[in-house]
């Protein structure tokens, strides 16, 4: 029996997707504009393929126009660069995303590089870190911004409150340390060289975890009452997703947790959803 609270994302991510079909549907009528998302996918990397399907599902349930530039494993660093530079020029695109992780002969710095920062919707390029990292206006990474949503929704104001960031990932753990400072919090940020991981997270009140690992994070290393956010998503040998918190003995002890599945997935797909969007009501003409 878990004795803490669930910070599911299922129900927010659904309401946030019913007021983005209807804000598509103004700008239609108004400005005869469609928000359209182009996706580059690279390889045959199953997990890369089920979540860019879930994208492009969540695209046409909000009546987005999307595309799907799939290549092969070989392809090259030029070939990508010439699609991206396409995209760019679209005028019916808004927002352009390379499904990570790429082949290992590819740059990635150097592709992600290439997309036009106004266009960027996974907030990766180095304009909107940087961006991101002085608390301007920009492009935020989804699942960091999706967390952040989260937990405004449950009305939890991390301001002054001690967080430990665990996974120091461009994609997750920096861009979520670095929202997180900007609201104020106390941040500490963990990664696979932290001599003793538990004595970070002990003293937390709130854990963000997203590495990958099923179990890293267990009840011995949360304190009381704790706050505890798991971005992690592992297909266990049986089939079964879990993320890289011990879901079953944390929630014995802290005052919140998220499940997984049900909890920062969704909100990340809604936050490319809503990036997309503020990119098509800027588009220019
Ligand atoms: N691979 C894992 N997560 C992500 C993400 O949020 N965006 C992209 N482009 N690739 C990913």
């Amino acid at each position: 029996m878990q004795n803490c609270l669930l910070l599911g994302g299922k129900a927010l991510s659904d309401k946030i997707v019913e007021t983005i079909k209807t804000e598509v549907l103004s700008l239609k009528k108004e400005k005869a504009i469609i928000p359209g998302l182009a996706v580059i996918l690279v390889g045959n990397d199953p997990a890369s393929h089920t979540y860019v399907k879930r994208k492009k599902d969540a695209c046409s349930k909000v009546d987005f126009y999307s595309i799907v530039h799939e290549m092969p494993e070989d392809i090259s660093e030029d070939k990508i660069i010439q699609t991206i530079e396409m995209m760019n020029k679209n005028p019916n695109i808004d927002g352009i995303l390379v499904q990570l992780p790429l082949p290992k002969h590819i740059n990635t710095t150097k592709i992600l590089e290439v997309i036009d920062p106004k266009k960027d919707v996974d907030g990766f390029h180095a304009y909107n870190i940087g961006r991101v990292v002085s608390g301007l206006d920009s492009f935020v990474p989804c699942t960091p911004l999706g967390v952040m949503r989260l937990l405004e929704e449950y009305k939890i104001d991390v301001k002054g409150l001690d967080v430990c960031v665990v996974g120091a990932s461009n994609i997750v753990g920096k861009p979520m340390a670095s929202l997180l400072l900007n609201a104020h919090a106390t941040v500490d940020i963990c990664h696979i060289y932290t001599k003793d991981l538990k004595e970070h997270t002990k003293r937390a009140d709130v854990v963000v975890v997203g590495v990958g690992k099923p179990n890293l994070i267990t009840a011995d290393m949360v304190k009381d009452g704790a706050i505890v956010v798991d971005i992690g998503i592992n297909r266990l040998e049986s089939g079964k997703l879990v993320g890289d918190v011990d879901f079953e003995n944390v929630s014995q002890k802290c005052s919140y947790i998220t499940p997984v599945p049900g909890g920062v997935g969704p909100m990340t797909i809604a936050m490319l959803l809503e990036n997309t969007l503020k990119s098509a009501k800027k588009r220019e003409g």
